[in-house]
């Protein structure tokens, strides 16, 4: 069932134009601009993109200029993530599966001190369920936060579904930024 809608939605995503994919993201970053939560933010985790995905580059760039924290995930044994700091682009390089990641792995971060996690993905539902990859990394990193971390996935809205099918360790969002809307959940 999960791996059916993973299939369908990747399949979609792939087929984005470079042209549609800077559109929507663009419109995708400015939503989170305007948000509280951003603009009130001190420590951001974020991915970087990677086939098609919500483009996260400018968001670093823009938070790095205001002098906010960035957090990059780095993926860790037994399908962790650990949070590292970075402080420019020049402290990313490909690792796991052409994903860029950290190179300075001693600067991970406290994840109580994160304020804010964007969280890719390849589908998602109003009630804030995800469906990832299928190894689970989120779900168990997401676990570690503090109550107070606002978790939110960037996602195109072809990716959002009624409802997903979902097991007890799947974490949820707090709130769906797509290129049309916000979801509160
Ligand atoms: N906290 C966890 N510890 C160990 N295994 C887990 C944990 N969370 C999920 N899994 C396992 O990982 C697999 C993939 O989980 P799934 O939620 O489908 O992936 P994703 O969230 O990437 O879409 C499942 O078989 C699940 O049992
Ligand atoms: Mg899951």
């Amino acid at each position: 069932m999960k791996g059916e809608i993973r299939r369908r939605v990747l399949e979609q995503r792939k087929m984005m134009s470079p042209k549609e994919v800077n559109e929507k993201s663009k419109k995708i970053q400015e939503k989170l601009f305007r948000t509280s939560y951003y603009q009130t933010s001190r420590t951001i985790m974020t991915y970087v993109d990677f086939q098609n995905e919500v483009e996260t580059r400018s968001i670093i760039k823009r938070a790095l200029n205001e002098g906010k924290n960035i957090v990059v995930p780095l993926c860790g044994p037994n399908f962790s993530l650990l949070p590292v700091k970075i402080d420019s682009f020049d402290d990313l390089e490909k690792g796991t599966r052409g994903i860029l990641e950290p190179t300075k792995k001693h600067d991970i971060v406290d994840v109580k001190k994160l304020d804010i996690v964007l969280v890719p993905g390849i589908t998602f539902d109003r009630s804030g369920h995800r469906l990832g990859y299928g190894l689970a990394y989120y779900d168990r990193f997401l676990t570690q936060l503090s109550p107070s971390t606002i978790i939110i996935a960037l996602a195109y809205s072809f990716q959002l579904v009624q409802t997903l099918p979902f097991e007890d360790h799947d974490q949820k969002m707090n709130l769906i930024i797509t290129e049309n809307e916000m979801i509160h959940c």
